[in-house]
């Protein structure tokens, strides 16, 4: 019997090509990648799977209804794990206009997409049918020095980025309460790990370290996230997928509070270890405390205690062991970061990526 079809949107972002890495590594189902790739969207990252016959990518925007209805037509999936999204706070600063178009039209067009194609479905397909809808702590605002974010914490997004996954997760959830289609909601921490594009604190931080260039710090550095390695964070996502209830959100998040300035200490320290500078002076030397982010929130943590209790997934990853790893990946992939950072690996698909595998 072949393999049945799973469709990942944004699977050629971080958190996406890390799932699909998996799911083809550790599963038997069939991906359809379904991503535009924007700047943040890199097919080098899923090098290690483009040859598998199992896996497939389109290059789509998740507003393109058209495109969306062929692929669903084409392919019959028996559910979607929806990723594709502008992902940085920081741009959503400075250009908001596709975070709204993205996150929000994007996730309606694809609802309604689904809602057709679900529909269409025989009773034993329709009911086994799941859209897990990816989200982010962001949605719930910010926290003082004390308290948790459950899954019944009132939403108040602050950010342009934040207001617009919550807006997605409404509409979700109104899919589910007004059409029945069965979905899946999870709201997760900071990640952090390998391919992640260098914008977000961790990987920006390695990459001026080793150029010797200032790391910039917002404010006094205090704000505290809580952080999560991908591959937690994407074992939980196919453990929600296949074992969550459908019309539930899931809190994901790996119980390590820290603030940034604690991070980018020990960003330093692994680097004075792992990459000693040519001078011997220490990394720390480069950090520098600059303006902080526009309506900055203070702190996010995440109290993961639904998923461990009733799907019983927990992290493997401390945040120590975690973020040394991330380190020597980032060591010791240089030819992945030049590209990302020259642009280059748009080239690179061009070169590598075989037609195959474009639908
Ligand atoms: P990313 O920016 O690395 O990747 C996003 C991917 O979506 C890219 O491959 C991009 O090409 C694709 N994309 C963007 N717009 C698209 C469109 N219109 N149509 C199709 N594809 C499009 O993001 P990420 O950090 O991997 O985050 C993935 C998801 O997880 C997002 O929904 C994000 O909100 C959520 N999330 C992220 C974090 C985190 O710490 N990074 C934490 C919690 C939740
Ligand atoms: O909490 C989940 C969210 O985590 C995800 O939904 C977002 O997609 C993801 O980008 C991330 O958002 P943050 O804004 O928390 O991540 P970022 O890496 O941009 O920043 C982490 C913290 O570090 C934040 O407090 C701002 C600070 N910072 C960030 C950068 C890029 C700095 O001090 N200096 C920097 O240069």
């Amino acid at each position: 019997m072949s393999a049945a079809t799973l469709f990942v949107t944004g699977g050629a972002g971080f958190i996406g090509s890390a799932l699909v890495r998996m799911l083809i590594a550790e599963s038997g189902w069939r991906i359809v990648n379904i991503d535009k790739l924007t700047y943040a969207g890199n097919l080098e990252s899923l090098s290690q799977v483009t040859s598998n016959p199992r896996y497939l990518f389109s290059q789509t925007d998740i507003c393109d209804r058209d495109a969306l209805d062929r692929l669903f037509a084409e392919h019959l999936p028996s559910g979607v794990i929806h990723l594709a999204a502008e992902s940085h706070v920081d741009r959503s600063i400075h250009g908001p206009a596709d975070f709204i178009e993205t996150n929000i039209v994007g996730t309606y067009t694809l609802l309604e997409a689904t809602r057709a194609y679900w529909m269409s479905l025989a009773t034993d397909r329709k009911s086994a049918f799941r859209f897990h809808h990816v989200s982010t702590d962001e949605v719930y605002g910010s926290l003082g020095a004390e308290g948790l974010f459950t899954e019944t914490t009132s939403y108040s997004p602050n950010s342009p980025y934040s207001a617009s996954k919550a807006a997605s997760d409404h509409l979700v959830r109104a899919w589910q309460h007004t059409y029945g289609l069965p979905v899946l909601v999870t709201n997760c921490s900071n990640n952090y790990g390998p391919y992640q594009f260098p914008e977000k604190l961790i990987p920006l931080m390695i990459l001026n370290a080793l150029r010797g260039k200032a790391l910039p710090i917002y404010g006094k550095g205090d704000n505290v996230r809580d952080w999560l390695h991908v591959d937690d964070h994407v074992r939980a996502l196919w453990r929600v997928f296949e074992k969550g209830l459908p019309g539930e959100t899931y809190n994901i998040g790996g119980h390590n509070e820290k603030t940034n300035l604690e991070v980018v200490d020990t960003l330093c320290a692994l680097l004075d270890e792992l990459r000693p500078r040519g001078d011997g002076r220490p990394y720390q030397e480069l950090q520098s405390f600059v303006a902080d982010r526009p309506g900055h929130d203070r702190r996010y943590a995440i109290d993961a205690t639904k998923i461990e209790r009733e799907l019983g997934w927990v992290p493997r990853e401390s945040f120590e062991s975690g973020l040394r790893k991330t380190v020597g990946w980032y060591l010791a992939n240089a030819d992945w970061i030049e590209h990302v950072v020259s642009g280059e690996y748009r080239n690179w698909v061009k070169q590598n990526y075989s037609d195959r595998n474009a639908a």
